[in-house]
């Protein structure tokens, strides 16, 4: 059994040196033990055992970003089994390095939530909501939380007041959105424009952003076509919207098509099945689903369109008599 003393509860530095010494020893996670000492000597603090048998010559390992970004802010948890847990994550990752993105491995999802937690609860305390968003905006631009940041122009925050009381949330930036770096400028955004005058809905005072934040997109010449978001593009983005949500809590969400019911819901659903009512969500505020503006702009039939549009405006209007009856 291998023994490690920490300094301290916030000993990210040991923990990284310790985890490095022992992976590279191939010592299994159930042979270490994580202990938080004074000392700070890691496996020689009181109580600490021997340290592990030094590596082969040359011996190194990388693990991708986005595992210690994770690490890192998962370690801010209380939860006295993190050092353990992380080390088990760090083992599966040198393993297999996509293993960071498999959102349904229950480790992965178990240290998403605790690295979420520490940072919602510090938002739910700010009473400058505003001057939040302002820090989370600066802070998002140099979002490399998944791939999709290396092709994209930059990062498309939200925008709009924490005081909004209705939020749009689309699937992700476009082009468009892209180059100009705020959401639902383009065409879909023209579309989401005019449905929102035809509902009474003045945008400047919702709060309108995407899942993800990143445009996906596949380069077929010198056109950028659209490619959705996989569930790890949207469970990466969590971490963003997840304090856009704690800022800005709006009674009333609108998610717009199906990713961004996904991201909303946490589950996949049909849209024609959930559309037109309040859906409970878990923070306590309520979901409403409509189809994406831009599936208005493809619809070839005219009177199809006209008909889809029309239910897209009802859906809206429900949307918003719900954020009155709440605010
Ligand atoms: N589509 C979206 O989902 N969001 C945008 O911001 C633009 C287009």
């Amino acid at each position: 059994m291998y023994r490690v003393a920490l300094k301290n509860e916030d000993d990210f530095a040991g923990w990284r040196k310790a985890a490095r010494a022992l992976a590279l020893a191939d010592i299994p996670p159930e042979q270490v033990e994580w202990q938080v000492g004074e000392g700070g000597d890691l496996f020689a603090g009181e109580g600490a055992g021997a340290a592990p048998p030094d590596p082969p010559e040359g011996a190194e390992f990388s693990v991708p970003r986005q595992f210690m970004t994770l690490a890192e802010d998962a370690f801010a948890h209380p939860d006295k089994h993190r050092f353990e847990m992380l080390y088990e994550l760090l083992l599966k990752v040198r393993a297999t390095p996509r293993a960071i993105m498999d959102v349904g491995d229950p480790l992965v999802s178990r240290l998403s939530a605790m690295a979420l937690e520490p940072r919602l609860e510090a938002l739910e305390k700010r009473n400058d909501k505003d001057a939040a968003l302002a820090e989370l905006i600066v802070e998002a631009k140099d979002c490399k939380r998944c791939p999709l940041y290396k092709d994209a122009t930059q990062t498309v925050f939200g925008e709009g007041a924490a005081s909004a009381r209705l939020m749009l949330m689309g699937e992700q930036p476009g082009d468009q959105e892209d180059l100009a770096g705020r959401p639902f400028v383009g065409p879909a955004g023209q579309m989401l424009d005019r449905g929102l005058r035809e509902a009474g809905i003045d945008r400047a005072e919702t709060y309108v952003t995407n899942a993800v934040k990143h445009f996906r997109f596949e380069q077929r010449g010198p056109r950028r076509i659209h490619q959705k978001p996989d569930t790890s593009h949207i469970e990466a983005c969590r971490w963003w919207f997840a304090q856009e949500r704690v800022l800005v809590r709006p009674p009333v969400t609108v998610a717009l098509g199906g990713s961004a019911a996904h991201a909303l819901l946490g589950r996949k659903v049909t849209i024609g099945r959930t559309r037109g009512e309040p859906i409970p969500l878990k923070d306590g505020l309520e979901g409403w689903v409509t189809v994406h503006p831009s599936y208005l702009l493809r619809i070839p039939d005219k009177t199809k369109a006209e008909e889809e549009y029309g239910r897209f405006v009802e859906d809206l209007k429900g949307a918003r008599k719900r954020a009155k009856e709440l605010a």
